[in-house]
């Protein structure tokens, strides 16, 4: 006789699911990806030794999803430093390369180092003669081996088709990459460094507290029969909005969209309804703009689910809903923010009893353009 064993679900232990597993590793992850990286007010990456980017005079992400989000966050904190940086969706790069000089450098950021548009686009780079640098996952992946240069986020092996501790562990590590370049530039560290270097130490246990919260499982049930889902946000919380978004209709198959928040006011307002509801993700940076667009939506009927840390703002009291993150510093507010939005789609994609960890139609890894 015969039992059916999928190795897989034997590596799932006690979860349903890997995507939950992988949400609940990020902790873990984050701590693998800071390991060693930061030495006091010293960021300390393994390759890239002071001065290996004093040469850079502008920067271009080019990525896919997920990791198109982490570059675009990657470009938020690049541009507040008074670093040239500009993210590109791969495949539009491939086909429309924009300018490159030999001191551009420019970055695919690849979970798994094989993403066929990714690779094209880094490949474009190169024959144009930019400096080209892979932030990855994957030892040995083919986007290591071509790039010029490799930085791994170390975040473990991620089976869910849905990206989840890897866009942390993505963020985490262009936050101390950007420190580098910075320093390497501008021969100074970033305004503020020492709060935002302290505050990504203790990122990982700010993400285990955000696992913790218990109000992701019920704000998702009243998610549940509504029209659309709307995600808003402003700077580093626009991209972490446009993730929400992603890992919302990838495993619930439910329409949803990130907007940047200022924007809604010029056309996508028109969708809300009262069975629209709206996460409007608060960093603490440029509330009372966050506050009118709150208030922007309530006036048409619309449901707002504020995330966000309980202490920056009136915005909890006027919510429906609130999703609570530990206050930290700005830059690091989205991604523990978006860590509530991955226990939305999660919890919301099981109610409807969806195929989490492979959606329907998606490969965890495209290697077609
Ligand atoms: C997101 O949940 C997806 N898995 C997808 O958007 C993914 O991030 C994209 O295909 C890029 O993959 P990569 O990071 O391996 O290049």
């Amino acid at each position: 006789e015969t039992v059916d064993w999928d190795p897989e679900d034997a590596e799932k232990g006690s979860y349903d699911h890997y995507m939950l597993k992988e949400i609940n590793e990020q902790p873990m992850a984050l701590r693998q990806t800071l390991h060693g990286r930061i030495d006091g007010s010293d960021v300390v990456l393994e390759d890239f030794p002071p001065g290996s980017f004093e040469d850079v005079s502008n920067v271009q992400f080019v990525a896919c999803g997920t990791s198109y989000h982490a570059g675009m966050y990657g470009e938020r904190l690049l541009s507040d430093w008074g670093i040239n940086a500009d993210t590109f969706i791969a495949s539009e790069y491939a086909a429309y390369p924009a300018p490159v000089d030999e001191d551009t450098l420019v970055i695919g950021v690849t979970q798994s180092g094989e993403t066929a548009d990714t690779l094209e686009a880094l490949q474009r780079a190169r024959d144009r003669g930019a400096r080209t640098l892979a932030l990855t996952n994957v030892i040995g992946s083919t986007a290591a081996r071509t790039c010029d240069d490799a930085l791994f986020i170390r975040a473990g092996p991620e089976i869910g088709v849905a990206a989840t501790k890897t866009f942390s562990s993505q963020v985490a590590t262009l936050v101390l990459l950007g420190e580098r370049l910075v320093r390497d530039v501008t021969g100074e560290p970033t305004e503020g460094h020492e709060q935002r270097l302290r505050a990504l130490e203790s990122l990982p246990e700010n993400v285990e507290s955000v696992i913790e919260t218990t109000e992701a499982k019920a704000v998702s049930r009243r998610c549940l029969g509504d029209n659309g889902h709307f995600f808003i946000g402003r700077g580093s919380a626009f991209s972490v909005a446009l993730e929400g978004a992603l890992k919302f209709k990838e495993i619930t198959y439910e329409h949803a969209e990130g907007f940047a928040a200022g924007e809604l006011k010029h056309g996508p307002l028109a969708l809300v309804t009262s069975e629209t509801p709206v996460f409007a993700i608060g960093t603490g940076q440029h509330l009372s703009r966050l506050e009118s667009n709150v208030r922007e939506i309530q006036t048409r009927g619309g449901p707002v689910i504020v995330v966000g840390p309980r202490t920056a703002s009136q915005l909890a009291q006027t919510a429906d809903e609130f999703l609570p993150v530990p206050a930290t510093h700005p830059d690091l507010v989205a991604a523990l923010a978006n860590v509530q939005l991955q226990l939305i789609a999660y919890h919301a994609a099981n109610e409807m009893g969806r195929s989490i960890d492979k959606p329907r139609n998606l490969a965890k890894s495209v290697t077609v353009e």
